[in-house]
């Protein structure tokens, strides 16, 4: 079977599609740290994001670590078959954000069409969902809503993690935050990403955490995945 992880949450600009490419970096890095490096990676990155930003590392990278599969109009048949792709340990999945469709009512606010399908077949096959948000209020309620709507309904294991916290900027808003995912009980990681201008470059030029340069704030900002990575993955917690 394939553990798949659902890098999931309404609101856009979170983080979504940073942190399912370098999981899935750092995740193959340490699975086949004994193996060639020209072996079969067990580990893929799936987009089911129209816009593809996840993309721009494929577009730009000649050999990741990982898979990188944009999986945008491909038939859902496809996608329900995630937990199960041979020779793949691990799937994270970025997810697009979307507007509540039906913000009062009983539905999932998904609304209808491809994008929606997709999102929905993904959580069905979905082993955990990891939640992104921001030390930002505006990102408060969407965060609420995605569990609430997507993730509680289903019963799917969720955790929730704190990104792009600038230490410049004091720990008032990241007190805040955690204050307000631990009065509603959800789950929250331990590790906090920290915002590194190299994570928004390396958007950009194709590279992921990985291959960072080994020193200075380079190998900090890259620390924080590898942390985040050893968090979600350790014994206790599966
Ligand atoms: N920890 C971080 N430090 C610096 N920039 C970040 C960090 N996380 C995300 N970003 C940047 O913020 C923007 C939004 O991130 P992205 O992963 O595209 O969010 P989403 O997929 O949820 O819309 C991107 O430009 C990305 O490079
Ligand atoms: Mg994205």
């Amino acid at each position: 079977m394939t553990r798949v992880t659902v890098l999931v949450n309404q609101k856009g600009g979170v983080g979504k599609s940073t942190a399912a490419v370098n999981l899935a970096a750092v995740r193959a890095h340490q699975l086949t740290a004994d193996q060639d490096s020209d072996a079969f990676s067990p580990v893929a990155a799936v987009s089911i994001d129209p816009q593809g930003s996840a993309m721009w590392w494929a577009n730009q990278v000649a050999a990741l670590p990982f898979h990188l599969i944009q999986a945008h109009d491909d038939p859902l048949e496809w996608l329900a078959q995630l937990n199960n792709l041979p020779g793949i340990a691990e799937v994270y999945v970025d997810t697009p954000g979307w507007f509540d469709l039906d913000p009062d009512g009983a539905g999932d606010g998904l609304g209808d069409g491809y994008s929606a399908d997709a999102l929905r077949t993904v959580l069905d096959v979905a082993d955990e969902a990891l939640v992104p948000m921001l030390t930002a209020p505006l990102c408060f309620d969407p965060t609420a809503r995605t569990i609430a709507k997507l993730l509680a309904p289903r019963d799917i294991p969720y955790r929730v993690f704190i990104n792009d916290w600038d230490p410049r900027d004091g720990d008032h808003w990241l007190a805040e935050t955690k204050k307000f995912v631990l009065d509603r009980g959800w789950p929250l990681i331990n590790t906090v990403v920290r915002h590194y201008k190299i994570h928004t470059n390396a958007s950009n030029e194709g590279v992921v955490v990985t291959q960072y340069r080994k020193t200075g704030s380079a190998a900090n900002a890259a620390q924080d995945f590898y942390d985040l990575a050893n968090e979600l993955n350790a014994v206790e917690a599966r």
